[in-house]
């Protein structure tokens, strides 16, 4: 097994009525808080009121930065920068989805730098400190509450990349299950999407002597696909909605992949197809990732064979290795399917009339992929073979 240092400083409080916590969170900083939020879901479901109703009791000075987009863009976050540095804030706290909480991660950073926005996402300026924040979370999907990394899209340029570093982990992130009963079923369903994807990124690799971390990713999937038509049935069923969310949080924290990398291509070539057309992420995920492991299946069959029979129950009476690892590619799609989660890239009025503009985003940043490696001409047929 490969040596591995593992370390996360995010505090986590788990479970009903765990917004309690953050007045004794907020004790650590001083009074001005930056309020960040999305579109206005946390008026509807009311957890803009119990956020405030604690932050109005800790005594804090409140300014509030709402409208955060999905898939949240540079501009928001340099308003954010602005208002860090004509308010001299202490404290951020990020209230919503992944798309929140990556925003909030660069208005940290930011404030902390004279660099552009743009310049820490291209990773041309390095982040040597940032202002602390934390999270109230309102949707099981990134895993962004408990770990640093932060995707930011620059509609100008049609370019979204991620970016992450040491400071810009979540000082805390309360997690209360009940605050995702509001999110809408195509909302869950990305979630879903997402977080098992990020197992499956991890899943990917080329280390040897996994087994411990190949049996949690099972496990972890296996779970999320329990839980998942629960929620689907019953969008307030409590302990379907926590499992989803530990789930999502524990699939992107640095639990699963320690001492190795997971392969993270088709986040890439989802994040150029983003960057585009501004589609959800976990939406694009579910077309792109099946696509991706047909064109890599011969990369390693024995791995896509494990997973094709450790969680899809492939019976593999009288089939050749590939058969079965193909046959499981298919489970993952038809459970995907069964979902609700979309097929094609034509759902979202996508086809071949951009698609050189996709692949090139795809390229940026040149060639990619841990466990296989994409050039262009990979990248093409994958798209290609997801409109
Ligand atoms: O904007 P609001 O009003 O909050 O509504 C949001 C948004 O419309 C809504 N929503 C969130 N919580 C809700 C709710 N609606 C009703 N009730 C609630 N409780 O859901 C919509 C989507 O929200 P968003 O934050 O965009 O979704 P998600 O958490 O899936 O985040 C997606 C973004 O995260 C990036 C993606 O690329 C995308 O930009 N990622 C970030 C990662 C990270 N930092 O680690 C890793 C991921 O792989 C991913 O790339
Ligand atoms: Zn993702």
């Amino acid at each position: 097994m490969e040596n591995f240092t593992y370390y996360n400083p995010t505090r986590l409080h788990f479970g009903k009525g765990q917004i309690l916590k953050l007045e004794q969170e907020l004790t650590h900083y001083g009074k001005n808080v930056l309020l960040v939020y999305g579109s206005g879901s946390i008026f509807k479901n009311g957890v803009y009121d119990d956020v405030y109703k604690v932050l109005s009791d800790a005594g804090a000075n409140i300014v509030e930065l709402g409208g955060v987009e999905p898939n949240p863009r540079v501009d928001t976050a340099e308003k954010g920068i602005r208002i860090c540095r004509d308010t001299s804030i202490d404290f951020i706290l990020a209230v919503g989805g992944g798309s929140v909480i990556d925003c909030v991660k660069l208005i940290a950073a930011g404030a902390k730098t004279d660099a552009s926005a743009w310049d820490i996402v291209t990773r041309k300026a390095k982040v040597r400190d940032a202002l602390p924040f934390g999270v109230v979370l309102t949707l099981a999907a990134t895993g962004s509450e408990m770990n640093s990394g932060s995707v930011i899209t620059n509609w100008e340029t049609k370019e979204k990349y991620g970016w992450g570093s040491s400071k810009t982990f979540p000082q805390f992130a309360i997690l209360d299950p009940a605050y995702t009963f509001s999110v809408p079923k195509d909302q869950t369903i990305y979630g879903i999407v997402d977080s098992m994807s990020h197992v499956l990124e991890h899943y990917f690799h080329e280390a040897d002597h996994t087994e411990f971390q190949d049996r949690m990713c099972e496990g972890l999937l296996l779970t999320i696909m329990e839980a998942a038509p629960d929620v689907l049935k019953n969008p307030e069923n409590y302990d379907a909605r926590a499992t989803l969310m530990y789930g999502s949080t524990m699939a992107l924290n640095g639990m699963l992949n320690m001492g190795y990398r997971g392969d993270w291509a088709t986040h890439n070539l989802e994040h150029a197809v983003s960057a585009v057309h501004d589609i959800p992420h976990g939406g694009g995920l579910a077309i792109l990732f099946p696509r991706w492991m047909r064109h890599y299946v011969h990369e390693d069959v024995q791995r896509f064979r494990k997973l094709a029979t450790r969680v899809f129950n492939v019976n593999t009476t009288g089939l050749s290795d590939l058969e079965v690892a193909m046959k499981g590619i298919e489970k993952l799609e038809a459970f995907w399917e069964s979902i609700g989660a979309p097929t094609h890239l034509a759902t979202y009025q996508i086809d071949d009339s951009t698609l050189n503009i996709i692949v090139d985003r795809a390229m940026r940043q040149g060639d990619f992929g841990n466990f296989a490696t994409v050039t262009a001409s990979d990248a093409e047929a994958i798209f290609k073979a997801a409109l």
